[in-house]
């Protein structure tokens, strides 16, 4: 945001010195100031675009000698900018909203020049450089946006869509070398995405969260229950090995997500997804083989979740895989069952 004020100010700095932006309104033509709150709108969220659009028309305002046109018009373009681009999820919105803005933009331009009293000698011009200024400024932000939502490592809606693809690689090896982990993976996400609608937070993290929680998982699938067809491989381990394979899974899950540069959220997800909770089944195991063993050694090396996405993900995780081994399941039984692991958590 502050490089985008810099040089947006900047630039009405120099355009002022230059003779043929003689009129306020010229000025204003050249002011990105839709790109930029579209730019910030994706990347953060809406609120900060709006704030950013007021100190963007404060910045312009300063710099250019405080003239009301060019401030204006940046106010109500970056508006304008920051109102068509919410709930976008497509990149071919983007070029609908560009549309979008070469036809608000002329409209700010007319208002304008009817409502401030400067002179205006070729308003058909101005228009028609309006109209450009706004396609433009949706064009570059199609332009702009996969550098610096790679480079920020943010998770707009546009990349989770992308990383939300089931036929991306990884997913479809998850297919073939951990067929059980793949399914879990698909119902949790499920789970946790509708979790998420009903509770306000974003279903699109957490649906992108659950599909890759368990990735870890895939080098050493065959030690996982819910992949195990031919026999338990536990049975041949000492209880202590047993659990620093399971625990394992988190640790390279979020080796795995980092080297894919899946955004900052769905690798807090993978890092948080089983919290510090303890693995119950092999402690208790080595419990009966030795009184004296340290539960550290059975305790997954993550922190509880941060986010609700996360909180929803880790949920949804426990309720899926335990809901699995539930005999004769009924809607009441189900009902208690999920409350009971619910609270637990
Ligand atoms: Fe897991
Ligand atoms: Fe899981």
């Amino acid at each position: 945001m502050v490089v985008l004020f810099c040089i947006i100010y900047l630039a009405v700095l120099a355009v002022m010195r230059l003779e043929a932006f003689d009129t306020p309104l010229k000025i204003a033509l050249l002011m990105p100031a839709a790109m930029a709150a579209m730019l910030v709108t994706v990347l953060l969220n809406q609120q900060t675009a709006i704030l950013f659009v007021v100190m963007l028309s404060l910045g312009i305002l300063c710099a250019s000698n405080f003239m009301l046109a060019p401030t204006l018009f940046a106010f109500f373009s970056g508006i304008a900018g920051v109102s068509v681009i919410r709930n976008m999820r497509k990149r071919f919105d983007l070029v609908k909203s560009a549309c979008i803005l070469a036809l608000i933009n002329p409209l700010i331009i007319i208002v304008i020049s009817v409502a401030l009293p400067d002179p205006v000698n070729d308003l058909s011009f101005l228009i028609a450089m309006a109209s450009v200024n706004g396609f433009m400024g949706g064009i570059l932000v199609i332009g702009f946006l996969p550098i610096l939502e790679t480079a920020l490592n943010t998770s707009t809606s546009f990349r989770l869509m992308e990383f939300s693809d089931l036929n991306s690689p990884i997913m479809k090896k998850m297919l073939l070398t951990a067929s059980g982990t793949y399914n879990h993976s698909i119902m949790v996400a499920t789970l946790a995405e509708s979790a998420c609608r009903e509770i306000g937070a974003d279903p699109l993290v957490a649906r992108v969260g659950a599909y890759y929680h368990d990735i870890g998982k895939m080098e050493q699938s065959e030690y996982f229950v819910e992949n195990q067809v031919d026999g338990n491989k536990h049975l041949a381990l000492n209880p202590r090995l047993s659990a620093t394979v399971i625990r394992s899974h988190v640790k390279q899950g979020v080796e795995k997500a980092i080297q894919m540069r899946l955004p900052r959220q769905v690798v807090d997800i993978i890092a948080e997804h089983h919290g510090n909770s303890v693995i119950s089944y092999f402690y208790n195991e080595a419990k009966k083989l030795d009184e004296t063993v340290d539960p550290e050694n059975f305790t997954y090396p993550g922190n509880p979740p941060r986010s609700k996405e996360s909180a929803v993900v880790m949920l949804a995780d426990v309720v899926e895989a335990a809901c699995r081994t539930l005999e004769k399941p009924s809607v009441p039984r189900l009902e208690k069952f999920i409350t009971e692991l619910v609270n637990k958590k």
